[in-house]
């Protein structure tokens, strides 16, 4: 038997909507028990291995139902193992990989080889979604009962839209059988063809072609007709519109299967962040094109980063359970994919290693509580891809993460695992970092020497308590 004691961390159990402090004790990879600190026992016997988490929240593993692992056709992106390797470094134990590879994810065939690809490398449950038609062009309509046969969990033509409202309807049809979801990306293209940035008065300022919110919108609208008429599964993807969420709040009031996330960066960034942070160019002395700061690149993403009221609607769409769910929508590109004009930088943030602590900020500014947080990154999720159980409980799989909320780092190149440098936050500093992901008992990343507790530090520092020790000594 295996008995590892995690010891004095917070432990938050979203299914019970709880936050202990103490210890979390495994036995032979299941949660056996949750202590409050004032119980724990002062020994826990000679057997136990050790990992002390004061100052840590313990949760479940995170769980993101919208990635790009870019295997196969895009491997100078990302590969499945190095998105796997840059997942664990996040938190993440369970991660959906959208089918825009090249080829698409269209077939049985495509959904068994992410399968074949990732048990090779992975730690942790990789669940491909499969496309809606027939390599994402929107025409006919993909094999659904055989690709959720072959294990895909949801349908999306992510980075298009399923612009055809029959052949939506009919996927919507298909969930219904399938009992797995039709993952939208909604952008009307007869609005949004074309557009570089969030329309409004940067765009305007910027001279670059602005993507209305009712580019968006209008999609929306539409899919939650066509989800109400038919009964069919839908779940919108990465809503950034106030009207979005709007329309999604009373979809759900009228009892439309209709379920949404949305990113970490949509909840965090304005398209102010467009500009990005340089000084603008005063236009004296010698011309110098590196000192033109016209806008960074690396916040182009589809869809755009929106308004600041745009934000505030979107944290209390999440906040009220209109949004389940954060996904990551973790797309790497190269430094090439992004060193152009800004309209045609390709979309897209590298997410796993950045979305803890991204959205930290929102804890530690009280616009979300951390219990909630958790929630979203974990229990919402796995109900809309359907892996259960997600708690840690009594009985529960010991699959967690722990998080320092504390902790400082700069984000450089060195310190991404992905391949994807992407971010508007290289350089900057953040608060809050995963240290160790556990998968049913094992551990699946550490950093550095994290909660390892030698016997010499036994009774001594605060928050190391009696029978915390990890070696003979
Ligand atoms: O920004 C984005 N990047 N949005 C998408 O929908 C697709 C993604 C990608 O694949 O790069
Ligand atoms: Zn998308």
């Amino acid at each position: 038997m295996t008995r590892v004691i995690i010891k004095n961390g917070c432990i938050i159990d979203p299914a019970r909507k709880t936050a202990t402090v103490g210890d979390l004790v495994l036995e032979n990879n299941i949660v056996q028990e949750v202590i409050d600190f004032a119980m724990a026992p002062t020994s826990y016997g000679d057997e136990a291995q050790f990992i002390d988490a004061a100052g840590c929240f313990v949760t479940p593993g995170f769980i993101d139902i919208h990635t790009h692992l870019r295997e196969p056709g895009f491997e100078g992106k990302e590969t499945i193992a190095t998105g796997i390797d840059a997942a664990v470094r996040g938190g993440f134990t369970t991660i959906c990989p959208m089918p825009n590879t090249n080829p698409a994810l269209d077939s049985a065939s495509m959904i068994r080889q992410q399968y074949d690809i990732a048990a090779r490398h992975s730690p942790i449950h990789v669940l491909p979604i499969g496309t809606v038609t027939l390599g994402r062009e929107g025409k006919v309509l993909a094999p659904l009962i055989e690709l959720a046969e072959a294990g895909a969990h949801g349908f999306s033509d992510d980075g298009a839209p399923v612009w055809d409202a029959h052949i939506m309807r009919q996927a919507l049809l298909y969930s219904t059988m399938t009992g797995r979801p039709v993952m939208n990306h909604c952008e009307d293209l007869s609005l949004v063809r074309g557009a570089a940035m969030n329309a409004g008065a940067i765009a305007t300022r910027l001279g670059l072609s602005g993507w209305p919110a009712a580019g968006e919108e209008v999609m929306i609208a539409r899919d939650i007709a066509l989800a109400e008429e038919t009964g069919g599964r839908l779940h919108i993807c990465h809503v950034t519109t106030a009207g979005g969420v709007a329309l999604i709040r009373s979809a759900k009031a009228r009892g439309v299967r209709v379920t949404a996330e949305v990113t970490p960066h949509h909840l965090t960034m304005t398209d102010r962040w467009v500009l990005g942070n340089m000084e603008p160019w005063d236009g004296k002395g010698p011309f110098d094109p590196s000192r033109l700061p016209p806008y960074d690149t690396r916040t182009r993403v589809s869809p755009p980063l929106r308004s600041a009221d745009d934000v505030i609607a979107l944290i209390a769409g999440l906040r009220d359970g209109t949004i389940d769910a954060i996904a990551t929508d973790h797309a790497p590109h190269t430094h090439v994919d992004k060193e152009t004009e800004y309209a045609n930088a390709a979309p897209g943030f590298t997410g796993f290693e950045l979305a803890l602590p991204m959205l930290m900020t929102l804890v530690n500014t009280m616009q979300i509580d951390v219990v909630e947080l958790v929630a979203r990154l974990t229990l919402g999720p796995a109900g809309i891809v359907d892996v259960l159980p997600v708690a840690l409980g009594p009985g529960d799989p010991a699959t967690l993460t722990i998080f320092d909320p504390s902790t400082t780092w700069t984000v450089t190149p060195e310190a991404l695992a992905s391949k994807g440098k992407n971010t508007p936050l290289m350089g900057q500093e953040m608060r809050g970092q995963i240290m160790l992901t556990m998968m049913e008992g094992q551990i699946v990343f550490r950093r550095d020497n994290f909660g390892v507790v030698s016997r010499r530090e036994h009774g001594g520092a605060v928050g190391k308590l009696a029978g915390v020790f990890d070696e003979e000594e």
